[in-house]
């Protein structure tokens, strides 16, 4: 469907009903959105979760996170990172290793420094009297271990961080819950990820050879419009069409035989249907609708038994780190049921081919210029969300 072809917006969703068949340009560049044009690696002033806390241990391991590349390193329990540069020849001190308690040495000179301040403290091949000890800093980042993971804060100026639980999701902070997930190294900009995630338009049309989607049919399309709620934003669904007849071309509908009716009703919790019964603590959330993104590349989407999210964490400018998580808010001998189907069946068909072809599609994205059509309206509100969050942090930052 082209935006000539589409109906006009039924409310006020930032589009206006245009004339049918005029050719327009489209939009040659992101310079409407200037922050949000310029964060080709990623927003700074953010934590972001780099890698499994289990994978981080006595022995270094390189990440890289807003094109900044750490060495993270356990000692003593906790989690350290630091700038993976060797100030003195700018050899990667994840290369190195632990000689002392609480320090990293660079394998090439032995230029040891302390975990928790950066400090040159030894340089082991200048002995014991060196000169240079307490003059030289590598740089060090903020760590937080939260869902099994490793969370970097990768600083804008010299700023403290914000707690890194007022950046989680809400319901995530506030009840107990069993999570599964997957981290994937996935090409393609962090963008076009979070732009992916909220896209209106693609999942019914691009998942719908998916095997998680076999049973259960996709709408064809929707009347959808996007709606804030705190630094949230949501798009809400006003009308899902299960069939639709392209007039000279034919009928076009994802139903099958062989699959669940769709319901009646328009829902706005999960995507296929309305929920008989909801988890009481998604209930009690009350989520306007079941695909929200906050900053820096949240999303979330809410089935009526369990929440998936999906964290887009900037890499450099064509790669990003898929950090994919779904979560039931149970305890007790229910949690082996949670496993059981994670393990069993959503890790490798949600969390593996269905989101595999939004690896797939980031992958070959190339935008702008771009052509954007009333569905996009999704697009173009997350970036006014991210523009100006991140305008307003920078202020901040440069206020102190
Ligand atoms: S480069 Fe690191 S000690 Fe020489
Ligand atoms: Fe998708």
């Amino acid at each position: 469907m082209t935006g000539s072809d589409s109906p006009a917006p039924k409310d006020g969703d930032g589009a206006r009903p245009r004339a049918r068949g005029v050719a327009r340009p489209g939009r040659q560049d992101w310079s409407a959105w200037p922050e949000y044009d310029a964060a080709t690696a990623g927003f700074r002033g953010y934590w972001y979760p780099v890698t499994w806390s289990s994978h981080v241990t006595g022995t270094p391991l390189a990440v890289t996170v807003c094109g900044e590349k750490i060495a993270l390193i356990r000692d003593g329990g906790r989690a350290y990172a630091l700038h993976d540069r060797c100030p003195h020849r700018g050899v990667p001190l994840s290369l190195g290793d632990q000689q002392f308690p609480g320090t990293l040495s660079c394998p090439y000179h032995g230029w040891t420094y302390r975990l928790g301040d950066g400090q040159l403290c030894a340089v082991i091949t200048d002995g014991p009297e060196s000169r240079i000890c307490g003059k030289v800093t590598v740089r060090t980042y903020p760590v937080e271990e939260r869902l099994g993971m490793v969370w970097v804060y990768v600083p804008l100026a010299n700023e403290e961080p914000h707690p890194i639980d007022s950046q989680l999701p809400e319901e995530m902070v506030e009840n107990p819950f069993v999570m599964g997930g997957r981290i994937q190294p996935r090409t393609g900009n962090w963008r076009f990820a979070a732009e992916n995630g909220f896209d209106e338009g693609h999942a019914k049309y691009l998942h719908r050879t998916s095997l998680w989607r076999l049973f259960k049919p996709m709408p064809t399309w929707n009347i959808t419009k996007i709606v804030p709620g705190g630094r949230w934003i949501y798009r809400v669904q006003q009308e899902v069409h299960w069939d639709a007849i392209f007039p000279g071309v034919g009928r076009w509908s994802n139903t099958r035989w062989w699959k669940f009716q769709p319901p009646k009703e328009t829902f706005n919790i999960g995507n296929t249907g309305k929920p008989k019964k909801l988890d009481p603590v998604i209930e009690k959330c009350d989520f306007p609708g079941f695909a929200s993104l906050s900053m820096p590349g949240v999303l979330r989407i809410v089935y009526p038994n369990f929440i998936h999210y999906e964290f887009y964490v900037p890499v450099d400018a064509d790669n990003h780190r898929y950090v994919g998580v779904m979560i039931n808010f149970t305890e007790g001998w229910k949690v082996a049921g949670f496993y059981l189907k994670y393990l069993g069946a959503i890790r490798w068909l949600f969390h593996g081919q269905f989101t595999g072809q939004d690896a797939w599609m980031v992958d070959v994205t190339d935008a702008p210029p771009e052509k954007l059509y009333r569905p996009d309206v999704s697009l173009t509100a997350w970036r006014g969300l991210a523009q100006e969050e991140f305008a307003k942090k920078k202020a901040a930052a440069g206020a102190q």
